[in-house]
């Protein structure tokens, strides 16, 4: 018989509801048994929509952790509290599922993956995008060699003006970081799942506070408030890996461009190249003549024919609840986790001296 797994949310703000309750709630073998949030109306809220009839409420974490017939627990709160809840998780003996980034700091990411290691329970981090059909096709590409040895590759985050004025978004206290830590993780952490190369040598970052401090913005979620625009609205790194490999990244919520894509990469190997614009995109030479391919996208895949969603957050979800039944790696793995934020955190680092952090691998 199909095991049932009860999962306890905590944090049922934007990405509860965007992501991980939609796409759980479509899970025949999943219960949705728990909710917490320090608002306690937007819990009551979610079990209403989601949770099953005799789900709990909870406006204390350490409250819901108690529960001993929860299997799962996801962790959906601001980056300042991931690693605090979901070592305390994972301690409770629940599989964790954290949203990105892994956590504020590498030194916090560095305690859940050791928690994790310690009580051999799952830990993964929220970066749907290696779920879209374009990505997962590209690693199947790249794996399969047909890009050859990735020596390039662009990571971007760009957005023209889209900065995210609810929640805490803005907060440097509370976030770690703006739109690096915020998209720049789900483009870094694309470009290195792609070049599967996770050995950086050293970073070279620059951060901007340019555009935060204007009055009435024009702004995809309205103007924001300048007095509390506490971090970076740019930062642009490069980063060199232990085997020369050289990966540019892009990220803004503001910025004067029109090359605006986000969560994005474009990869240049010996073989091939490859980019995310229009669907998929691979370049090469043959037989001394340059193409381009472009992968029809639209026909629909193996999951498709099988009738399961294609839609990013229901695989992430499927293949996070199929790692557990099936005691398998998950898609996302901690340590891979760890070197975005790494990374992230020595792009933060060199801004701030103005000098290239080196890595000792
Ligand atoms: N994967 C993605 O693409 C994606 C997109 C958006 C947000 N996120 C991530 O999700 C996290 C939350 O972002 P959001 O947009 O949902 O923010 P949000 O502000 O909409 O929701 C966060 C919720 O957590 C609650 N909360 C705060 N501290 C808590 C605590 N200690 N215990 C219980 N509840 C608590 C808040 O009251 C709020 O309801 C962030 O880390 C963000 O980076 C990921």
């Amino acid at each position: 018989m199909t095991k049932m797994y009860r999962i306890g949310i905590i944090g049922c703000g934007g990405i509860a509801n965007g992501k991980h309750l939609p796409s759980l709630s479509k899970l025949a073998n999943v219960e949705l048994a728990a909710f917490c949030d320090i608002v306690e109306e937007r819990a009551t809220e979610a079990k209403k929509q989601y949770g099953s009839a005799d789900a709990e409420i909870y406006t204390n974490y350490e409250e819901l952790l108690k529960d001993e017939s929860l299997d799962i627990v996801h962790v959906l709160t601001p980056n300042i509290s991931h690693a605090e809840i979901s070592i305390a998780a994972l301690e409770a003996g629940k599989h964790v599922m954290c949203e990105k980034p892994m956590a504020k700091t590498a030194a916090e990411a560095q305690l859940m993956l050791e928690a994790g290691e310690r009580t051999g329970k799952k830990l993964t981090i929220g970066y749907n995008n290696r779920f879209r059909q374009d990505s997962m096709v590209l690693k199947q590409l790249c794996e399969a060699g047909v890009l050859g040895s990735i020596y390039f590759a662009k990571a971007h985050a760009i957005r023209r003006r889209a900065v995210p004025t609810w929640g805490v978004f803005l907060d440097e206290e509370k976030q770690g970081g703006g739109p690096l830590i915020d998209i720049g993780t789900h483009a870094l952490d694309l470009t290195l799942w792609m070049m599967d190369n996770y050995q950086p040598r050293v970073v070279l970052g620059t951060t901007h506070h340019e555009l935060s401090q204007r009055e009435n913005a024009a702004n995809a979620w309205g103007p924001w408030d300048p007095q509390k625009f506490s971090v970076e609205d740019s930062a642009f790194g490069m980063i060199v890996m232990e085997n020369g490999a050289t990966i540019i990244l892009e990220s803004s919520w503001a910025l004067n461009s029109l090359d605006v894509d986000e969560a994005k990469c474009s990869l240049s190997g010996t073989e091939a190249g490859a980019d995310m614009k229009n669907g998929l995109r691979i370049n090469g030479e043959k037989f001394s003549r340059l193409y381009t391919q472009e992968i029809e996208l639209s026909s629909g895949g193996v999951d498709f024919y099988e009738g399961q969603s294609e839609d990013a957050p229901d695989v992430e979800m499927r293949k996070w609840i199929e790692a557990i039944d099936q005691d398998l790696e998950p898609v996302v793995t901690p340590k891979q986790a760890l070197v975005v934020s790494q990374i992230l955190e020595a792009i933060y680092e060199s801004a701030r001296t103005g000098k290239a952090v080196y890595f000792n691998n």
